[in-house]
Protein backbone atom coordinates (compact mmCIF):
# COMPACT_ATOMS: atom_id res chain seq x y z
CA UNK A 1 0.00 0.00 0.00
CA UNK A 2 1.32 3.12 -0.89
CA UNK A 3 2.04 5.70 1.63
CA UNK A 4 -1.34 8.17 0.04
CA UNK A 5 -3.87 4.82 0.01
CA UNK A 6 -6.28 5.97 2.17
CA UNK A 7 -7.26 3.26 4.61
CA UNK A 8 -10.53 1.85 3.46
CA UNK A 9 -12.45 0.00 6.19
CA UNK A 10 -11.93 -3.31 4.83
CA UNK A 11 -8.08 -2.63 6.27
CA UNK A 12 -9.37 -2.01 9.96
CA UNK A 13 -8.95 -4.49 12.51
CA UNK A 14 -11.65 -6.55 12.91
CA UNK A 15 -14.53 -5.24 15.49
CA UNK A 16 -15.22 -7.42 17.81
CA UNK A 17 -17.80 -7.46 20.27
CA UNK A 18 -18.08 -8.87 23.50
CA UNK A 19 -20.13 -8.95 26.86
CA UNK A 20 -22.59 -11.13 28.15
CA UNK A 21 -25.46 -13.40 26.80
CA UNK A 22 -28.26 -10.65 25.55
CA UNK A 23 -25.80 -7.73 26.11
CA UNK A 24 -27.16 -7.00 21.93
CA UNK A 25 -23.40 -7.97 20.22
CA UNK A 26 -25.64 -9.93 17.20
CA UNK A 27 -28.22 -7.09 16.73
CA UNK A 28 -25.76 -4.48 17.63
CA UNK A 29 -22.80 -6.02 15.47
CA UNK A 30 -25.12 -6.51 12.50
CA UNK A 31 -26.49 -3.09 12.40
CA UNK A 32 -23.01 -1.62 12.64
CA UNK A 33 -21.92 -3.91 9.37
CA UNK A 34 -24.95 -2.59 7.63
CA UNK A 35 -23.90 1.26 8.30
CA UNK A 36 -20.13 0.48 7.42
CA UNK A 37 -21.11 -2.00 4.52
CA UNK A 38 -19.03 -4.14 5.64
CA UNK A 39 -19.09 -8.19 6.36
CA UNK A 40 -20.36 -9.60 9.30
CA UNK A 41 -19.55 -12.51 11.31
CA UNK A 42 -21.38 -13.81 14.56
CA UNK A 43 -18.97 -16.45 16.09
CA UNK A 44 -22.22 -18.45 17.44
CA UNK A 45 -23.69 -18.99 13.67
CA UNK A 46 -20.14 -20.00 12.71
CA UNK A 47 -19.88 -22.66 15.16
CA UNK A 48 -23.57 -24.14 14.58
CA UNK A 49 -22.99 -24.15 10.70
CA UNK A 50 -19.68 -26.21 11.79
CA UNK A 51 -21.23 -28.57 13.72
CA UNK A 52 -24.15 -28.93 12.47
CA UNK A 53 -26.69 -28.74 15.26
CA UNK A 54 -27.85 -25.47 17.29
CA UNK A 55 -26.14 -23.93 20.29
CA UNK A 56 -28.84 -25.47 22.65
CA UNK A 57 -28.07 -29.51 20.47
CA UNK A 58 -24.47 -28.98 20.84
CA UNK A 59 -25.13 -28.75 24.66
CA UNK A 60 -27.34 -31.18 24.68
CA UNK A 61 -25.62 -34.06 22.73
CA UNK A 62 -22.40 -33.52 23.83
CA UNK A 63 -21.65 -31.30 26.25
CA UNK A 64 -19.87 -27.25 27.11
CA UNK A 65 -16.50 -28.42 26.31
CA UNK A 66 -17.03 -29.25 22.75
CA UNK A 67 -18.93 -25.80 22.18
CA UNK A 68 -15.92 -24.15 23.62
CA UNK A 69 -13.63 -26.48 21.60
CA UNK A 70 -15.43 -25.65 18.46
CA UNK A 71 -15.68 -21.67 19.48
CA UNK A 72 -11.98 -21.67 20.34
CA UNK A 73 -11.27 -22.83 16.68
CA UNK A 74 -13.34 -21.28 14.66
CA UNK A 75 -12.16 -17.76 16.70
CA UNK A 76 -9.35 -16.93 14.25
CA UNK A 77 -11.50 -17.29 11.14
CA UNK A 78 -13.81 -14.76 12.46
CA UNK A 79 -11.58 -12.19 13.42
CA UNK A 80 -11.22 -11.46 9.75
CA UNK A 81 -10.03 -8.12 9.02
CA UNK A 82 -12.58 -5.22 8.36
CA UNK A 83 -15.19 -7.30 9.50
CA UNK A 84 -17.86 -6.25 12.31
CA UNK A 85 -17.76 -9.84 14.93
CA UNK A 86 -20.02 -10.47 17.82
CA UNK A 87 -18.71 -12.95 19.99
CA UNK A 88 -20.49 -15.51 22.09
CA UNK A 89 -20.50 -14.38 25.95
CA UNK A 90 -18.06 -17.01 26.94
CA UNK A 91 -15.67 -16.98 24.18
CA UNK A 92 -13.33 -14.45 25.66
CA UNK A 93 -12.91 -16.08 29.15
CA UNK A 94 -10.00 -18.82 27.80
CA UNK A 95 -6.82 -16.53 28.13
CA UNK A 96 -5.42 -17.79 24.94
CA UNK A 97 -8.64 -16.71 22.90
CA UNK A 98 -8.40 -13.03 25.03
CA UNK A 99 -4.79 -12.99 24.22
CA UNK A 100 -5.88 -13.47 20.13
CA UNK A 101 -8.97 -11.11 20.14
CA UNK A 102 -6.53 -7.98 21.92
CA UNK A 103 -3.72 -8.52 19.22
CA UNK A 104 -6.31 -8.87 16.27
CA UNK A 105 -9.19 -6.41 17.02
CA UNK A 106 -10.64 -3.24 18.21
CA UNK A 107 -12.38 -4.97 21.03
CA UNK A 108 -15.81 -3.33 22.30
CA UNK A 109 -17.55 -4.34 25.77
CA UNK A 110 -20.88 -3.80 25.49
CA UNK A 111 -21.90 -3.30 29.25
CA UNK A 112 -25.96 -3.91 29.68
CA UNK A 113 -26.96 -3.67 33.30
CA UNK A 114 -27.97 -6.99 34.41
CA UNK A 115 -31.70 -6.01 34.87
CA UNK A 116 -31.86 -5.48 31.71
CA UNK A 117 -30.13 -8.68 30.46
CA UNK A 118 -32.64 -10.50 32.61
CA UNK A 119 -35.28 -9.12 31.19
CA UNK A 120 -33.85 -10.18 27.60
CA UNK A 121 -32.65 -13.45 28.13
CA UNK A 122 -34.61 -15.69 31.13
CA UNK A 123 -37.17 -18.03 29.96
CA UNK A 124 -35.78 -17.48 26.36
CA UNK A 125 -35.11 -20.88 25.06
CA UNK A 126 -31.80 -21.89 23.02
CA UNK A 127 -29.67 -20.57 25.90
CA UNK A 128 -28.26 -24.01 27.82
CA UNK A 129 -26.44 -21.99 30.35
CA UNK A 130 -29.60 -20.23 31.84
CA UNK A 131 -30.88 -23.76 32.61
CA UNK A 132 -31.62 -24.66 35.95
CA UNK A 133 -29.49 -21.60 37.26
CA UNK A 134 -32.12 -18.88 39.10
CA UNK A 135 -31.49 -15.22 38.56
CA UNK A 136 -28.99 -14.89 41.51
CA UNK A 137 -26.87 -17.59 39.81
CA UNK A 138 -26.75 -15.70 36.37
CA UNK A 139 -26.11 -12.56 38.35
CA UNK A 140 -23.40 -14.41 39.72
CA UNK A 141 -21.95 -15.47 36.19
CA UNK A 142 -22.09 -11.84 34.78
CA UNK A 143 -19.91 -10.80 38.11
CA UNK A 144 -17.33 -13.27 37.54
CA UNK A 145 -17.19 -12.23 33.81
CA UNK A 146 -17.20 -8.71 34.04
CA UNK A 147 -13.83 -8.40 35.07
CA UNK A 148 -12.69 -10.17 31.48
CA UNK A 149 -15.00 -8.33 29.68
CA UNK A 150 -13.33 -4.83 31.22
CA UNK A 151 -10.58 -5.67 29.96
CA UNK A 152 -11.67 -4.56 26.08
CA UNK A 153 -9.68 -1.87 24.75
CA UNK A 154 -13.33 0.22 24.69
CA UNK A 155 -16.86 0.13 26.93
CA UNK A 156 -19.87 1.41 25.66
CA UNK A 157 -23.36 1.36 27.51
CA UNK A 158 -25.29 -1.06 26.10
CA UNK A 159 -28.58 0.45 27.96
CA UNK A 160 -30.12 2.21 25.10
CA UNK A 161 -31.71 1.83 21.67
CA UNK A 162 -29.79 -0.13 19.47
CA UNK A 163 -29.35 2.58 16.61
CA UNK A 164 -27.80 5.10 19.33
CA UNK A 165 -25.13 2.43 20.38
CA UNK A 166 -24.69 0.84 17.19
CA UNK A 167 -24.21 4.50 16.19
CA UNK A 168 -21.51 4.94 18.96
CA UNK A 169 -19.55 1.62 18.50
CA UNK A 170 -19.09 2.54 14.62
CA UNK A 171 -18.23 5.79 15.50
CA UNK A 172 -15.54 4.02 18.16
CA UNK A 173 -14.14 2.07 14.98
CA UNK A 174 -13.77 5.11 12.74
CA UNK A 175 -12.03 6.96 15.11
C1 LIG B 1 -22.66 -18.28 25.92
C2 LIG B 1 -23.27 -17.31 25.17
C3 LIG B 1 -23.99 -17.61 23.94
C4 LIG B 1 -23.50 -18.91 23.32
C5 LIG B 1 -23.54 -20.02 24.32
C6 LIG B 1 -22.66 -19.72 25.54
C7 LIG B 1 -21.92 -17.89 27.14
O1 LIG B 1 -23.81 -16.55 23.00
O2 LIG B 1 -22.20 -18.75 22.83
O3 LIG B 1 -24.86 -20.23 24.72
O4 LIG B 1 -21.08 -18.66 27.62
O5 LIG B 1 -22.16 -16.76 27.62
P1 LIG B 1 -24.46 -15.06 23.17
O6 LIG B 1 -23.61 -14.31 24.14
O7 LIG B 1 -24.36 -14.51 21.80
O8 LIG B 1 -25.85 -15.24 23.64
Amino acid sequence: MSAREPVTPRRRPPLALIGFMGSGKSVVGALVAELAGVPFRDLDQMVVAQAGLSVAEIFATRDEAYFRSLEKRLLPDSLEPGAVVALGGGAVLDDESWTLVAERALSVYLEVSFETIWDRIHGQPGRPLLAGRSRAEVEALLERRRPRYMKARRTVDGDRPVDVVAAEVLQLWSA
